[in-house]
């Protein structure tokens, strides 16, 4: 980065800062990843300087024969990889793919989509009332049962009694399988598209450590930048099953990304999303996809002998949600104090949480980016214990009910955890650790 270096000497040592703060503790937000280097040159390659509006062989500038080949061969690639006919790998991220799904086949505030409740844990984009998928469009959000799985006859009650025109499975905090079978027969029911965002697991499907939705969605949109490990993107496949439903979806799809919602394609994000399926195809992937499971199933089993209490008991994919509630901990303060032992979670609502979203009773943790570095299970088990230690140093800490107290609570608890001995030292033991798994 030379010449970085010469032209913005600021933003050169900020980056050096957040890659020096990434190789240092154990990221465990369960939608982060480290991008291989290939994926990141291609990143920031020329492709960034070009304008590239329209499709394949149907562009609104000049020079885009090179452009082409490369959307063509992202799209190729993608199709194989996933196994359906239609790909669209424009969307400029994940929120608006799912928007541009809506766009392309419902009508303002009159059509309805069936989606997981953002507290129970859904994606904003799956009708949040704050997001543009709650404002324009009628939304039926499901739940979680009191086992913290998804309630399968609530969702089919609600869409034979709602008839919505999409129905939504796929979520952001949910631990268990994805039941696309089940969801596929509920939209067959009720003559609704199903979508299937798998923008979690969408490594662990091409991995075949989750089953896959292509047998099962009409579209199935994912994020590129969480289990399958590439540059921050999105896109939007339709199946087979799509096709048959309705022919034009493909046509729709596309229309809607662009120039319905976007205009030019961000070139040099294709080609990293390019370089990321190759990556994803290879048999290491697989392995790593597998791994990221085992480590997740390792360190749920670990936590759950220090008596951590599991959202819906366990999980079968990359991440976990802890209740903290039993250990009278609260995520927000729990997420804090794990940081400063280099441990970085995020704070997490828990399914019928009496707390408020910035002070949740939980928090969300996940496997894919400390598998990148390559830990393994015998990994898994110190971090459940350093969890441990950090969780039993805050335990008791109870957040002020009255909003105005909190401010003052919160700067006393920072500075003490700050100071607190026991967290530093496990800090430092984290970094050790880190330094023999080395961040691509
Ligand atoms: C299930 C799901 N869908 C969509 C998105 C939105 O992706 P982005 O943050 O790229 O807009 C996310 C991101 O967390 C997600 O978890």
């Amino acid at each position: 980065m030379k010449n970085l270096k010469a032209v913005d000497p600021q933003v050169y040592e900020l980056i050096k800062k957040e890659e020096e703060r990434q190789k240092e503790v154990l990221e465990m937000i369960p939608s982060e990843n480290y991008a291989s280097r290939g994926v990141l040159e291609a990143l920031g390659s020329v492709f960034n300087n070009k304008y590239s509006e329209g499709y394949p062989l149907k562009r609104y500038y000049q020079g885009n024969k090179i452009v082409d080949n490369l959307e063509l061969l992202a799209q190729d690639r993608a199709k194989k990889l996933f196994g359906v006919p239609h790909v669209n790998v424009q969307p400029y991220s994940g929120s608006p793919a799912n928007t541009a799904v809506y766009f392309a086949l419902l009508e303002p505030l009159k059509d309805k989509i069936l989606g997981l409740s953002l507290a129970f844990g859904g994606h904003l984009t799956h009708g949040a009332p704050v997001s543009i998928s709650g404002k324009y469009f009628k939304v039926i959000p499901y739940h979680l049962s009191d086992k913290g799985l998804i309630d399968h006859d609530e969702v089919e009650r609600l869409a034979v009694e709602e008839q919505p025109k999409i129905i939504v499975c796929g979520a952001t905090a949910y631990p268990r399988i994805i039941d696309f079978k089940r969801f596929g027969e509920i939209a067959e029911k009720v003559e609704a598209y199903l979508l299937a965002d798998i923008s979690h697991i969408a490594g662990l499907v091409v991995g075949g450590v989750h089953p896959s939705p292509v047998p099962y969605a009409h579209i199935i949109m994912t994020t590129t930048h969480k289990t399958l490990r590439g540059p921050r993107g999105a896109m939007i496949m339709v199946t087979d099953k799509g096709l048959e439903k309705d022919p034009e979806l493909p046509d729709k799809i596309d229309k809607a990304v662009f120039p319905g919602l976007q205009g030019g394609p961000h070139d040099n994000q294709t080609a990293a999303i390019a370089v990321a399926l190759e990556e994803a195809g290879k048999p290491e992937f697989k392995r790593y996809s597998e791994q990221v499971v085992k480590n997740a199933k390792t360190l749920a089993d670990e936590l759950l002998k220090f008596k951590f209490d599991l959202v819906s008991g366990g999980t079968d994919n990359h991440l976990l949600l802890i209740d903290l509630t039993t250990k009278k901990a609260n995520g927000a303060l729990a997420a804090y104090a794990l940081e400063v032992a280099g441990i970085v979670v995020n704070k997490n609502a828990v399914p019928n949480d009496p707390l408020p979203p910035f002070y949740p009773s939980g928090i969300r943790l996940g496997t894919p980016a400390i598998t990148t570095r390559g830990m393994k299970e015998k990994e898994m088990i110190k971090i459940a214990s350093w969890i441990n230690l950090v969780i039993e140093e805050i335990k008791g800490e109870e957040l002020p009910k009255e909003k105005e107290s909190r401010s003052y609570f919160w700067k006393e608890f920072r500075r003490r955890v700050k100071e607190n001995e026991r967290l530093l030292e496990i800090k430092e033991e984290v970094r050790a650790s880190c330094s023999k798994f080395p961040a691509p």
